[in-house]
């Protein structure tokens, strides 16, 4: 059987299905079943939010024989050639690779003829920032007065290189990230269907690592299952970033705050020996004083921090009782800076020593 990578075989085929954007969703139904119906859409947004998914759906609702309340069926042929991306009507056009005039003219030559299957052609250009100024301009002219049978569905990542003329003739949808919790809840949606087991805390980094996007986090999860043995083990992902075990930056933390001299540069002699990310070092670092800043802050310590199992959580409560609320600041102060200052140093071994330096000088 051909293999399929997750990303691609999850794209979402359904409104129903699109994780997050709910606020698109409805609109976009909505209009649909009210059959008040815009000529051109543009969605924007950061990468792997769903903007191509969603052209596509509304493609499908567009087309779409047995429309139901502006879900369309999945079922009926105009549907499944979308799908399938054989669509006839449906007419793709990347802007990456075709932004001279020339281009567009010939793609949009055949727009008066009306659709051979469908009920609109639909025109979808992604990465529509990309267009030279001249197909812009010959685009504008087309969407000031587009046949009626014929929808545009523009996406872009980045919608401040589109021109504000082209954008005032779009309903415009602003797609957010999704935050880490909805892309956990999903992977462990398509690991389920995937039967792949995980470890939970693997999970949650990837959720964490992916920025919002859920195309990264399902290639993150493909890249870890393949080191993995078709699992999804902590330690692998931690791997992929760098990153140490959170029960190993909390010691560091500990014999920082204890003044261990001796004990932190064991550490980093050991930490220098696994090829570990130190920027990636340092960023665990500051969350952690966030987290002891928290604790400090609020008596009753909000418990649930991201990807943290009890034992390291009452180990953060107890050190932070070894720091003293008003260097919290200046902990984190000299983290943020030495971060910046990293790749100054002669090597990055040297950079972290003399941060660390700094920060046992505050006790
Ligand atoms: N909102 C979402 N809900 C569910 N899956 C998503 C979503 N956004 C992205 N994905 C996943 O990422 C893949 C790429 O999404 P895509 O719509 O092409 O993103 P974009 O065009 O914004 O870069 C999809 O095939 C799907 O697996
Ligand atoms: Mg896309
Ligand atoms: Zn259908």
């Amino acid at each position: 059987m051909k293999y399929e990578i997750l990303a691609r075989k999850w794209r979402p085929q359904s409104f129903s299905e699109i994780v997050g954007q709910k606020y698109i969703v409805r609109a976009l139904k909505n209009s649909i079943s009210s059959l008040r119906i815009h000529q051109s859409w543009i969605f924007y947004g950061s990468r792997g939010t769903g903007k191509t998914s969603l052209a596509r759906i509304l493609t499908k609702s567009l087309n779409c024989k047995f429309i139901k309340t502006g879900n369309p069926c999945k079922i009926c042929s105009s549907c499944m050639e979308i799908q399938k991306g054989n669509f006839i009507d449906l007419i793709e056009i990347d802007a990456a690779s075709r932004t001279r005039i020339e281009d567009i003219k010939e793609i949009l030559e055949n727009m008066q003829y009306s659709p051979s299957k469908g009920i609109y052609k639909v025109y979808l250009i992604d990465e529509v920032h990309m267009l030279s100024n001249h197909s812009f301009n010959a685009l504008l002219k087309i969407l000031e007065e587009p046949p009626k049978h014929v929808k545009f569905i523009l996406a872009t990542t980045i919608i401040k290189k589109v021109p504000d003329t082209i954008i005032s003739r779009c309903l415009c949808f602003n797609l957010k990230k999704i935050n880490k919790k909805e892309i956990y809840q999903h992977l462990k949606k398509v690991l389920r269907h995937e039967k792949i087991e995980y470890e939970k805390n693997g999970l949650k980094i990837i959720s964490d690592k992916a920025e919002g996007s859920i195309r990264d986090a399902l290639s993150i999860v493909e890249q870890t299952i393949s080191m993995g043995n078709e699992k999804i083990f902590t330690a692998d992902v931690l791997n992929i970033f760098g990153m140490l075990k959170k029960k190993n930056i909390i010691s560091i933390i500990k014999n920082i705050f204890l003044k261990k001299t001796e004990k932190l540069f064991q550490c980093i002699k050991k930490i220098d020996s696994l090829n570990v990310d130190w920027e990636e070092l340092l960023n665990e670092m500051i969350i952690l004083v966030h987290h002891i800043a928290i604790i400090k802050n609020f008596n009753n310590s909000k418990k649930n921090f991201m990807h943290m199992n009890t034992e390291n959580q009452k180990k953060i409560e107890e050190i932070s009782n070894y720091c003293h609320i008003d260097k919290i600041q200046l902990y984190y102060k000299i983290l943020i800076i030495g971060k910046k200052e990293l790749k100054l140093a002669p090597n990055p071994k040297i950079g972290i020593e003399m941060i660390f330096f700094r920060l046992l000088d505050l006790n």
